[in-house]
């Protein structure tokens, strides 16, 4: 099973849209998918009408029993989600005590990671959804993932806000001595604006070849599919957006 994770500490930048998007897509070609939701705000549980307050298990619960559960019981908490290959690990907004209640205790870094690693011979990707605070929550995503997927929308203050993704992701890679591959995604951008073009212009120089070539466009249609609750590759296939998500998977299947 592949583990990538979908993560930036600025809010609103496209992370749920793109997990959501690059999932999609994979289930549709025939790939067994997991999406993990890690927010405590549950927004890809509801993407997918799944109401998190009537959840009796959920991504906590794997925080809160300390690893003990077994495979098996991870699985029966898994959600199918309306297309097939596709299966969502929930989140409840009880992952939000989390920092306070375990924040401290040794080993807490990699639960998420060994809990994966009972389940992974049954998907071929995983894909976690990150909130973005930096906390418990995150450093279990980028610590059991190999890859890290950085959405940026294409704005100033967004780019200031990558500054501090990439710090957190230096003190990542040192605390665990590994390196991650990590991939900068421009989203939300705007052909017709200049601030849109500038911001890319500041991130290719700055980033070089950790950002993606591509762009992830302004499409209204994100919005629409996650109001019918489906995945855009199924609400609006033809979309430029989904088009742009597909030529994203394409590039990170390529880089292996
Ligand atoms: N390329 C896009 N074009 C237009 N709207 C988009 C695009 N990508 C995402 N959106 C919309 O912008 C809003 C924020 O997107 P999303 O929820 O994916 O961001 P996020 O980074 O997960 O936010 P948060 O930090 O709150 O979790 C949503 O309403 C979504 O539908
Ligand atoms: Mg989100």
């Amino acid at each position: 099973m592949k583990i990538w994770t979908v993560a930036n500490q600025k809010g609103g930048v496209g992370k749920t849209t793109t997990a959501v998007s690059l999932a999609g897509t994979l289930a549709l070609q025939g790939k067994r998918v997991l999406l993990i939701d890690t927010d405590p705000h549950a927004s890809l549980t509801y993407y997918f009408g799944i109401d998190s307050e009537d959840l009796e298990v959920s991504v906590y619960d794997i925080f809160a029993r300390g690893n003990t559960m077994q495979s098996e019981e991870i699985l029966q908490s898994l959600c199918p989600s309306n297309i097939a290959n596709l299966d969502i690990m929930p989140a409840t907004m009880a992952i939000a005590t989390l920092d306070r209640s375990m924040g401290n205790k040794t080993g807490m870094g990699l639960i998420l990671k060994k809990a994966l690693a009972k389940i992974s011979e049954h998907y071929d990707y995983a894909i976690l959804d990150c909130p973005p605070v930096l906390g418990v929550l995150m450093v279990n995503a980028l610590a059991a993932s190999e890859r890290i997927l950085v959405p940026v929308q294409t704005e100033f203050l967004a780019l200031k806000g990558l500054d501090r993704m990439m710090r957190t992701m230096e003190l990542m890679q040192s605390s665990q001595s590994k390196q991650y591959q990590y991939t900068i995604i421009p989203t939300m951008y705007d052909k017709r604006t200049n601030a849109s073009l500038e911001a890319y212009k500041t991130l290719q120089k700055t980033y070089n070849d950790k950002v993606w070539p591509g762009v992830i466009p302004v499409d209204t249609k994100f919005r629409d599919a996650s109001l019918a609750q489906q995945v855009p590759i199924q609400f609006c296939p033809r979309s430029r957006g989904v088009f742009a998500y597909r030529a994203l998977l394409d590039y990170l299947i390529e880089q292996g």
